[in-house]
């Protein structure tokens, strides 16, 4: 009998990903989502989960659910027989928060609390938890490496992803018997090969790649740059852009890494090779064949100028690395973009 996988928010962009390589590994993940960053579609389950069944020819499980709902918790974890949990579901807008620090840290903190409670009453005690490079703020140094200083986060987001860790750490302290793998992301970009899933940002793209597929694609006139003032190779922002389907394989190491009683671990999810705005311009010019306009505007509040990861400790420790370089993840996503030109909906 294959592992249950409790998959929260395995409809969004990397948990759809991560789903789709949990089949491919040989786990049963079921997925829970509110639909706050899916489409519906025009089946029971999300058009993402609908898509992921098609690529891997498998139902796969899937209960609409709020992570706040503790009684729906309860009741899912009285269905299944989960060995671990993969905790997507949250709300992750940098701009958004900044907005309503409240919804974040309600959602994101509270919601996270009320899973783990649930988990440990039903004694599943093996975590894989999304985060973010966001908790090292500016880089004191570069690459950044897991013993970088964390909380420098200045947004509410990046500081509920840095509160989440804390509260996480200090469970494994409490409790020994809980294995928790916090997966640091860079900046996650691209779609798995079928170009049948992929990022799907609902309204005005807040991410770089997404914006920039959807200029080639059509659907926007051009790109703002955020500024060309940065010391770095061309004055635009650097970020270690990862593919999306190498971070989702990073989860399939981290539960491997559970299964030896490891407590928690940290790992950050990264290239280790930082590109520029400019860069990812013309990386998508060749994938695309489709000029990409810009204009160069002034820099977004908060914005840093590079971040890259030293991604050496996943691969000394989880027998991880990103495989995938830039033409493959411009390629990839792509593909995804111009065979659905609107995401997901089918306008
Ligand atoms: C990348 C670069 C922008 C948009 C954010 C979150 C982080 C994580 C990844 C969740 C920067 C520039 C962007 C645009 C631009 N998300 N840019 N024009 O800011 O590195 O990280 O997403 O965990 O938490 O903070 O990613 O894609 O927004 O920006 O010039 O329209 O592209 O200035 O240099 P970022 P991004």
């Amino acid at each position: 009998m294959a592992k249950e996988i409790l998959v929260t928010g395995g409809a969004g962009y990397i948990g759809s990903h991560c789903v789709l390589e949990l089949v491919e590994a040989g786990f049963a993940p079921v997925v829970i989502d509110n639909f706050h960053n899916a489409i519906r579609g025009s089946n029971t389950v999300p058009e993402s989960i609908w898509r992921v069944e098609e690529i891997v020819g498998k139902k796969i499980p899937f209960h609409e659910l709020d992570i706040l709902d503790e009684t729906g918790l309860q009741n899912l974890f009285k269905k299944h027989r989960f060995s671990a949990v993969i905790h997507f579901a949250g709300l992750k807008a940098v701009g958004e928060s900044v907005q309503m620090p409240l919804e974040y840290y309600k959602v994101n903190l509270t919601g996270t609390i009320r899973l783990l409670e649930t988990m440990k009453v039903h004694g599943v005690k093996n975590l894989v938890f999304s985060s973010s490079a966001t908790v090292y703020g500016d880089p004191a140094y570069l690459p950044l490496d897991e013993k970088h200083p964390v909380g420098g986060c200045t947004n509410p987001y990046g500081k509920s992803k840095y509160f989440i860790e804390e509260m996480i750490r200090d469970l494994c302290k409490a409790e020994p018997d809980w294995n928790a793998v916090l997966l640091r992301y860079f900046n996650p970009i691209g779609a798995h090969k079928s170009g049948k899933i992929g990022e799907d940002p609902q309204g005005i793209p807040n991410n770089l790649m997404p914006y920039v597929a959807q200029v080639a694609v059509g659907r926007r006139d051009y790109l703002n740059v955020f500024g060309n003032d940065y010391s770095t190779v061309d004055g635009t922002g650097v970020r270690d852009y990862i593919h999306v389907v190498d971070l989702a394989k990073g989860h399939i190491a981290a539960l491997k890494k559970l299964k030896e009683n490891c407590g928690c671990k940290i790992y950050n999810l990264g290239t280790g090779t930082g590109y520029s705005v400019l860069q990812m311009v013309k990386a998508m010019e060749k994938a695309s064949g489709k000029e990409i306009k810009y204009k160069i505007i002034a820099r977004r509040e908060g914005d840093i100028a590079s971040c890259f990861a030293n991604p050496a400790l996943a691969e000394e420790e989880l027998g991880w690395k990103a495989v995938f370089d830039l033409d493959r993840m411009c390629e990839d996503l792509w593909r995804w973009q111009s065979q659905n030109p609107s995401g997901f909906s089918k306008n």
